[in-house]
């Protein structure tokens, strides 16, 4: 059965999360990508990039600043209402998330602690906030994108980007953390027709979820009361995952209204209308906002495609997001024969597919390596290779064996890699 802490192990064990600053002993709610974790993500990114931008002509691509001015996050209602209530000890001066402690003495010195607080979540610099949503991008470059690129309506603009927020209690791996990565759209909408759009995103949210891995039948939506909505939001959906530690949040589906464009044409004094081509008619377009967090659908990919079988562990990751499509190994590393033919092919497939190397060990250990980073093919070469021209490949998920002519290698993966 799966568990966090097996996801935790593995993730740290095969180079896909790191605890961030850790000979330092690390930093509360920060984590790094190891190569395997950056090449998961990668390939979960170019997917979401596929799926909501490259196949929708009237989606626009952007990639805003990280540092925005406060103006921004005042127009934005964030400097006002992006708040979390806390306590605070009154001797020592640490924060505590209010439901954690409600009641209770300071864990940290035994002090008493005050009445919850609304205390900001926005990291800021000297003149400048660190975005806590990366939507304040799409919006302040709203008439950027109308000037230089006249979309039809309706259209959107996509980004992925990173994001930060002071988490009092960061938790649970990389479900809740300071600094994370964002994959998310707005799009403009003429107001009476957003219930039609907020409809079609949310289809396409469910058909995101079976296209990156996610176990479907661990995803549900969550209709969010007005009192938990975001303070921008007039309706929210938020699809939830059956984590090991509860059913918690993954994505959002917000109609956020025109709240964002019309405060910002009241704080910055632009005109932020758009104009109707043929009629000449001027409005304040309403926007649909689906968002994706890349480390909670990490983490629910993760969580959606562990298998044990028996002793064996294997990610039953899609070889679309697989960091490595095929592995290839001489069978023995010490035979110059095996390793050269080994290699030539290696360098062969590399031309077409990201392939990893392995020689390390024996084939029963680089197999379970292979396995548990969730690569589709295992190719390996043996002395049988050297008279019959052929290898042995094998198939991650059942471990069954095939023989492939060398000749034919790569269009076998590619067929296999479709499928
Ligand atoms: N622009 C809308 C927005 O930012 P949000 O619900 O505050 O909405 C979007 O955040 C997504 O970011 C969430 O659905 C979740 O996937 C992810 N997320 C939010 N807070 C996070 C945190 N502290 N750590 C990791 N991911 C987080």
């Amino acid at each position: 059965m799966v568990t966090l802490e097996k996801i935790v192990s593995l993730a740290k064990r095969r180079g896909f999360v790191y605890p961030g600053s850790e000979i330092y002993g690390g930093l509360a709610g920060v984590w790094d990508l190891g190569p395997l974790g950056v090449e998961l993500t990668h390939n979960i990114k170019d997917l979401w990039w596929e799926h909501f931008v490259r196949n929708h002509d009237e989606m626009y691509g952007l990639q805003s600043s990280v540092l925005m001015p406060e103006p921004v996050w005042k127009a934005s209602g964030h400097v006002e209402g992006f708040t979390d209530p806390l306590v605070e000890c009154k001797k020592c001066r640490k924060r505590f998330k209010e439901d954690d402690f409600t009641g209770k003495k300071c864990p940290e010195c035994g002090g008493e602690l005050s009445k919850p607080k609304q205390f900001n979540m926005m990291f800021k610099t000297e003149d400048a906030y660190l975005r806590p949503e990366i939507a304040q991008g799409m919006f302040v470059n709203f008439k950027n994108v109308l000037d230089t690129m006249h979309p039809a309506f309706p259209f959107g603009i996509a980004q992925i980007g990173r994001a930060f927020r002071n988490e009092i209690s960061p938790r649970e791996f990389i479900f809740r953390v300071r600094e994370f990565d964002l994959m998310e759209f707005e799009y403009f909408v003429r107001e009476p027709e957003w219930k039609k759009h907020f409809e079609k995103w949310r289809k396409e949210i469910w058909s995101w979820i079976e296209n990156v891995g996610i176990d479907k039948k661990k995803v549900h939506e969550f209709e969010v009361p007005k009192k938990e909505r975001a303070h921008y939001s007039e309706r929210t959906v938020d699809f939830e995952f059956d984590y090991p530690f509860g059913r918690k949040e993954l994505y959002g589906l917000a109609y956020r209204g025109d709240y964002d464009l019309k405060r910002h044409i009241e704080h910055s004094g632009v005109d932020l209308r758009y104009t109707d081509p043929v009629s000449g008619e001027k409005f304040i377009p309403h926007v649909v906002e689906p968002t994706f967090g890349l480390g909670r659908t990490l983490l629910a990919v993760l969580l959606s495609v562990y298998r044990e079988d028996g002793d064996r562990v294997f990610l039953s990751l899609p070889s679309k997001i697989s960091p490595y499509k095929a592995a290839v190994f001489p069978l023995l590393a010490n035979k110059p024969e095996l390793v050269k033919l080994a290699r030539s092919i290696y360098d062969d497939l590399k031309k077409d597919f990201v392939v990893a190397w392995d020689n390390r060990g024996n084939i029963g250990k680089r197999y379970y390596s292979q396995d548990e980073i969730g690569t589709p093919y295992c190719i390996t070469v043996d002395f049988e290779s050297l008279e019959d021209k052929s290898v042995t490949v094998r198939d991650r998920d059942s471990a069954k064996q095939t023989r492939v002519k060398i000749g034919e290698l790569s269009k076998y993966l590619e067929e296999k890699l479709k499928s």
